[in-house]
């Protein structure tokens, strides 16, 4: 067999050897994994294996070590992946930051970015590109870098990337998040983005993936495998990367020790915070059975929430089948405003931050179209509770840090409807997880 374009991974045990495209495919069989690269050839047996170039010249490549546990693969009592990787969130967010933050001097460390170091922390003008639920990342994370960093950073659908003129500023940084690191369309933005010179680093979650050696240096998401198509645990996990790298790179700008301090503190304290919110998951099951009957959904958010009404909508649509959108709040009155009835819910994303005032007004506009609204709102506000159908209520939190807990009750939501519906949920229909075709 041979690798030209998408993934192929020898998996080796004592037991026979395995050929998969990825890494969790193999993880309950056996953690020896050979990652192929482009072009090479594989000779594989029941107990060997050779692999050559092209031209027949052998190559010597040893085995690699997957950290994941095979138990990290199973059920373990849940009856969908999707819901047992929402309720691993806790513990992803933090692997995400374990070991990486230095609390005292309000700074993190990943080891993984020093090889670009030097010119990473004098770069301006960053680039975010990404696909699906890692776009949405990508997003949110944008917000993040301007509100911890002087960087310019805009973010760039991978599939998009290609057919634009890319003319880079010096030290430009193209960041490629993926959960699978095989992406093909983020992929080929890497490649493309190299070649008109930036430099590269990938927020990716399959260790030896090939985003992960395609790219100068990385930060690891570390929430180990995701089995569901539609991608949780590592939307959270990015988040909490991300954060990190904007942390750092703000911090040896004008980001005070003080405000380092607070983001740390803030970021130990969300796994207890998410912990805490599924608890209310019979609350939100509640909700889904009310209204996973409807066929058209809407979700709103502002600044750091818009990614998250798209993200919501996404999912809802991926497991569910149902319609939905999502969109800037403050872009309602020019076009979804029309749709709003009795029949389709609104899920606005409301906290008590700088953007409060101006959410609640599209709440009120909704509502004096009698549209539903379920409103994910900061725990206490009673105010939204008067106005709306539903609320769930989320803790209080830094508003950059929000979108990882009222991204949470969205995924919940979905998860429910899709239940009610009957869907597959963790193979929904003409969905993959890794999209290794352009
Ligand atoms: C597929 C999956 C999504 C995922 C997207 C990007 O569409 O179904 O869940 O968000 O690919 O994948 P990546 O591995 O690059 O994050």
């Amino acid at each position: 067999m041979a690798r030209r374009g998408s993934p192929l991974i020898i998996g080796v045990s004592d037991e026979g050897h395995l050929v998969a495209s990825d890494v969790s495919a193999m993880v309950r069989y056996t953690n020896k994994v050979v990652h192929l690269r482009e072009n090479e050839l594989a000779t594989v047996t029941a107990d060997d294996f050779s692999i050559s170039t092209a031209s027949a010249k052998l190559i010597e490549r040893g085995t690699e070590t997957v950290e994941w546990r095979a138990e990290d693969a199973e059920l373990n009592g849940f009856p969908h992946f999707m819901l047992k990787e929402i309720y691993e969130q806790p513990y992803t967010i933090k692997n995400a930051f374990r070991g990486r933050l230095e609390p005292g001097e309000g700074v993190p460390k990943l080891g993984g970015i020093m090889p670009v170091w030097e010119d990473l922390k004098n770069c301006r003008h960053m680039v975010l590109v990404a696909c699906g639920t890692s776009y949405y990342a990508a997003c949110v994370g944008k917000y993040i870098f301007e509100k911890l960093t002087e960087i310019d950073t805009e973010v760039g659908l991978a599939s998009e990337f290609r057919y634009r003129k890319l003319n880079f500023p010096p030290n430009t940084f193209v960041v490629a998040i993926s959960q699978s690191g095989e992406t093909a369309d983020t992929l080929a933005a890497i490649k493309e983005a190299k070649r008109k010179g930036a430099t590269l680093l990938g927020i990716v979650n399959v260790v030896g993936s090939t985003i992960s050696r395609e790219t100068d240096g990385g930060i690891y998401n570390h929430a180990g495998p995701e089995i569901g198509v539609a991608s949780t645990k590592n939307f959270t996990s990015q988040l909490t990367t991300l954060t990190l790298l904007a942390l750092l790179l703000g911090r040896h700008q004008h980001l005070s020790l003080t405000e380092g301090i607070q983001a740390i503190r803030a970021l130990e304290a969300l796994p207890d915070q998410v912990r805490e919110l599924l608890g209310q998951s019979s609350h939100i099951e509640a909700i889904a059975e009310k209204y996973y009957h409807c066929t058209n959904w809407l979700f709103l958010g502002r600044k750091y929430n818009y990614p998250i009404a798209l993200e919501g909508a996404l999912k809802l649509k991926e497991v569910s089948y149902i319609h939905a959108e999502g969109y800037a709040a403050g872009e309602m009155k020019h076009g979804p405003i029309a749709l709003i009835n009795p029949e389709m819910p609104t899920v606005a994303i409301i906290p008590k931050d700088e953007m409060y005032e101006k959410m609640l007004s599209n709440i009120h506009e909704i509502k004096s179209r009698k549209g539903p609204v379920i409103a994910i709102a900061t725990q206490g506000d009673e105010r939204v509770r008067e106005l709306v159908d539903d609320i769930i209520e989320v803790p209080p939190i830094l508003d950059f840090l929000s979108p990882m807990l009222s991204v949470i009750p969205c995924q919940l939501l979905a998860y429910y409807c899709a239940k009610f519906l009957e869907r597959d949920i963790d193979k929904p229909r003409n969905l993959a997880k890794s999209v290794t075709v352009e």
